[in-house]
């Protein structure tokens, strides 16, 4: 993209999102000066499945889109990489929310080639396979849809260690000299806790044990996380803690704040222990009160939160959801709603929006993996939680036109 995170803000923050800033109570912004914004989410939709549907027919599996390269274009991978379930796993809310066979007919067209997967020895296959087959099966009734869901449970479960009590991810499932897990794997237990209650009732225990861990030892006292925990798989302990793709060990890396907010509130719905409530909510409340003013995050929140730092507005996008499954969770908590509208409104903005732009993404500004150099670019899963967002809002709130405050 050539631009850094950020660079539009100063002209790109309209009325709908200043008026978001206003509802979050964001001190350092100024007041609305405009009536109700004329730009409200309504259109936001109408662009994103427009996007989505111009992605979804010019390209064609395996070739699976996953972050835009500098013209905007899509960068690929094959079905073996953790993120080519996002495509169809939107193209699936698409459908959730219009019923229009047309997206179930693309959904399904880019969902059978991950059908392979369910083997693949990756602690990712939550992402893949349940946000696909799983919610195939819940949207449609489809029962293989629902068997190649519970294959791919039987793969991730195949990867807990009972001494360590947790899920190793990435490595090598024989190589017992590491055992890592990251916060982001939070993300592959509704994948289990799913499975059951679909007849794989032992898978409980195992997702109850690795969010249990997950908390003591991946969640710090003031409700931040670290990205890594490193293990020692002949006893069990906890060797250091560590990161792989945020700023530095003791930092908090955007997404993974982000995926602990939503595993966590994943992890209530399916359990009800109010540990995951509260885990929930203390990682949700320090994201939120850690936020710059305009609600979305530098993609590390120890790095000096300006420009030229890449924002990650993935990270935005999946807190937001995942604020609006808690205000539904927990209703007494006040300012969940109000906190997704304010990044929704901002990631609604020119600031992030890629319409008008050559960016087949439907928001700017990710950052996947920055000491990997993959940064400030549109990123697929990053429109998935966007577009899911948006979804929970107009069932859960009301018009998304409501966005704008
Ligand atoms: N491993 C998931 C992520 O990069 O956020």
């Amino acid at each position: 993209m050539g631009q850094r995170g950020g660079h539009r803000l100063g002209r790109g923050l309209g009325t709908l999102a200043l008026a978001a800033l206003a509802a979050v109570g964001c001190s350092s912004s100024p007041p609305p000066a405009a009536p109700p914004p004329t730009d409200p989410a309504g259109p936001v939709i109408a662009f994103a499945d427009a996007q989505l549907a111009a992605t979804a027919d010019s390209l064609a599996p395996p070739a699976y889109p996953v972050r835009t390269n500098p013209d905007g274009t899509w960068l690929t991978e094959g079905p073996d990489d953790w993120t080519a379930g996002f495509l169809p796993a939107a193209l699936w809310r698409v459908f959730e929310r219009t019923r229009d066979p047309v997206w179930r007919d693309r959904a399904e067209r880019w969902q059978s080639p991950l059908t392979p997967e369910t083997s693949h020895d990756d602690t990712d296959l939550g992402f893949k396979m349940f946000m696909t087959f799983a919610v195939d099966h819940q949207l449609t009734g489809d029962e293989a849809a629902k068997q190649t869901a519970l294959a791919a449970a039987d793969t991730l479960a195949a990867r807990f260690d009972p001494t360590v009590g947790m899920i190793r991810v990435w490595d090598d499932r024989d190589d017992t000299t590491q055992y890592q897990v990251n916060v982001d794997a939070m993300m592959n237990l509704e994948l289990l806790w799913w499975a059951a209650q679909n007849g794989r009732p032992q898978y409980a225990d195992i997702a109850r044990r690795h969010a249990d861990r997950t908390i003591t030892d991946l969640v710090r006292p003031d409700g931040s996380t670290t990205m890594f925990g490193g293990y020692d798989q002949n006893t069990g302990a906890l060797q250091r803690l560590y990161t792989e793709q945020g700023a530095r060990d003791d930092s908090t890396w955007a997404r993974g704040q982000a995926w602990a907010v939503y595993g966590f509130a994943t992890a209530y719905r399916y359990t009800r222990d109010p540990r995951y409530l509260d885990t929930a909510r203390r990682t949700a409340d320090w994201f939120v009160t850690h936020l710059p003013p305009d609600r979305v995050p530098y993609w590390d929140f120890s790095v000096p939160q300006a420009p030229p730092e890449p924002r990650d507005t993935s990270a935005a996008a999946i807190t937001a959801s995942a604020l609006l499954e808690l205000s539904q969770l927990d209703p007494g908590r006040a300012g969940d709603v109000d906190a997704a509208r304010g990044m929704l409104a901002s990631l609604s903005s020119p600031a992030y929006l890629a319409r008008d732009t050559p960016f087949r993404s439907i928001l700017l500004h990710g950052t996947q993996n920055l000491p990997d150099g993959q940064q400030d670019s549109g990123i697929m899963f990053g429109d998935y939680y966007f577009v899911e967002a948006l979804n929970r809002w107009e069932r859960q709130v009301g018009p998304a036109t409501q966005i704008a405050g």
